[in-house]
């Protein structure tokens, strides 16, 4: 017991530090990882050696991004009741395959998916999985998507795999996320077999731009562009798509939150209209990595392209086996954290959490652009790209703030501009955390400016 007692006085010392460190880790914190550099050791090392090992080396080399002021990527921290959460599952140490082996994490997970289907406005009755992350969400949500256009065609893709199938064509914006590529070929469907559709400034796939659809056509729209956080016209697509018998997917890994926020649901209309939809819970949800959500209109079709049966494994009668819609077979209840996120946020939490991060992003538009920095975007989200004059320059003032370390943002090259990203999308950040991170900004893009 005393190494559990000292391992979370260890990382709640670490949490309560966030605030106060550096965002990125020092060079000498990052140089001090040469310590753990040695050979397998022959000898077991007490427990507590180990974690004291890993506290004082580690610890120091992570990037803040837990903390109220990390505003790279699309991260989330970890809500309290999440990371607690996630805890308490790991020393159950659920295997969460199966319904009649561990019955109380599936149930964790049965619930917190219809929570999310009604919060997303998706059809009640669809099917959802709890992968990885969004790359793994768009792969699973488009394996039903290949299932089901090629059974379609007489194919079973399952049994026969794609030499010699019929084909399918794939329709993707031009802004698309990258890893959605990668999705595509871990499918077997190409990363380069794609028909990219024309964009707008914003990222969004033009709907008039859309080549001849049919019934042997996947449409991958987007919720959320990571540079912008535009939408693509779903409603539009989805009529066309529809028409022409198109299977249509969402990647909305974490613009899909914005259909729980009234006053942001307007962005997100006709997403519903969707086949499949991916998103991510580490991001906006904030539960700790990692964590991802597929979902399937035909919940069926999520299960043909992932289920297994063998004599050993019992098949739950009455109940989701959680393995029947992942690609893994092993897994840790993911659900779990999701549950409690959303069990203590409640759904105004959730609609507190999604909102107050967009009018942190406003906010930090306002006043960069007050001080004359152009903003490349419109900010309809969280995200916020802006220059501070040439490339070159921008590229230094983003240095800079990132080796000041009151917090921490990334590059981007948008529609050839380059630009510094602005992602607000952890609970933790407050009022005071954007104006503490917008003077900083100020004061080291003032030293960079030409103007
Ligand atoms: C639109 C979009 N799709 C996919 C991804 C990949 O998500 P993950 O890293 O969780 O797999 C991201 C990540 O930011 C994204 O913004």
């Amino acid at each position: 017991m005393g190494l559990l007692e000292d391992t979370s006085q260890r990382a709640i010392r670490y949490i309560e530090s966030l605030d106060a460190r550096k965002v990125a880790p020092t060079p000498q914190a990052v140089a001090e990882l040469a310590r753990l550099r040695m050979n397998l050791p022959e000898n077991p090392t007490d427990p507590k050696e180990v974690i004291e090992e890993l506290d004082h080396i580690v610890s120091p080399a992570t990037m803040a991004m837990a903390g109220p002021r990390f505003f790279g990527f699309v991260i989330g921290g970890s809500l309290p009741a999440a990371l607690a959460a996630n805890w308490l599952a790991g020393a159950w140490d659920q295997n969460s395959a199966l319904y009649d082996v561990t019955p109380g994490t599936a149930r964790l997970e049965e619930i917190a998916l219809r929570w999310l289907i009604t919060l997303f406005r998706l059809p009640s009755n669809c099917g959802g999985a709890f992968v990885t992350g969004d790359t793994l969400a768009n792969f699973s949500a488009l394996a039903a998507a290949r299932h089901v256009v090629l059974a379609r065609a007489g194919w079973n893709v399952e049994s026969d795999g794609l030499s010699g199938a019929p084909e399918i064509r794939l329709i993707v914006g031009a802004e698309a996320h990258p890893s959605l590529f990668k999705s595509l070929g871990l499918l077997g469907l190409g990363r380069n077999r794609v028909v990219r559709v024309p964009v707008d400034g914003q990222g969004r796939m033009r709907a008039d731009a859309l080549p001849t659809l049919s019934d042997k056509t996947i449409v991958c729209t987007q919720a959320g562009n990571v540079n912008t956080g535009a939408f693509d016209p779903t409603k539009e697509i989805c009529r066309r798509a529809h028409e022409a018998g198109a299977w249509v997917h969402v990647d909305g890994a974490f613009g899909l939150w914005a259909s729980a926020a009234p006053s942001l649901a307007h962005l997100t209309d006709g997403v519903e209209d969707a086949d499949s939809w991916a998103t991510d819970a580490h991001k906006w949800l904030n539960v700790p990595y990692d964590s991802g959500l597929a979902f399937v209109r035909d919940s069926e079709a999520l299960r043909a392209a992932m289920a297994v049966t063998a004599e050993y494994l019992p098949a739950s009668l009455g109940h989701r086996d959680p393995s029947d819609y992942t690609p893994e077979l092993s897994r840790r209840a993911r659900g779990v954290e999701v549950w409690a996120a959303l069990r203590s946020l409640g759904r105004l939490g959730l609609v507190d959490l999604i909102e107050r991060t967009c009018r942190h992003a406003r906010r930090f538009a306002q006043g960069l652009n007050e001080a004359g920095y152009e903003i490349l975007n419109e900010v309809v989200l969280n995200q916020v790209l802006v220059s501070f004059g040439d490339a070159d320059t921008t590229r230094k003032v983003i240095a800079e703030l990132q080796a000041d370390g009151t917090c921490w943002c990334g590059k981007t090259v948008w529609q050839g501009n380059t630009a510094m990203r602005i992602s607000i999308s952890s609970w933790a950040t407050k009022d005071e955390d954007v104006e503490r991170s917008l003077k900083a900004m100020l004061r080291i893009a003032a030293r960079h400016s030409k103007r």
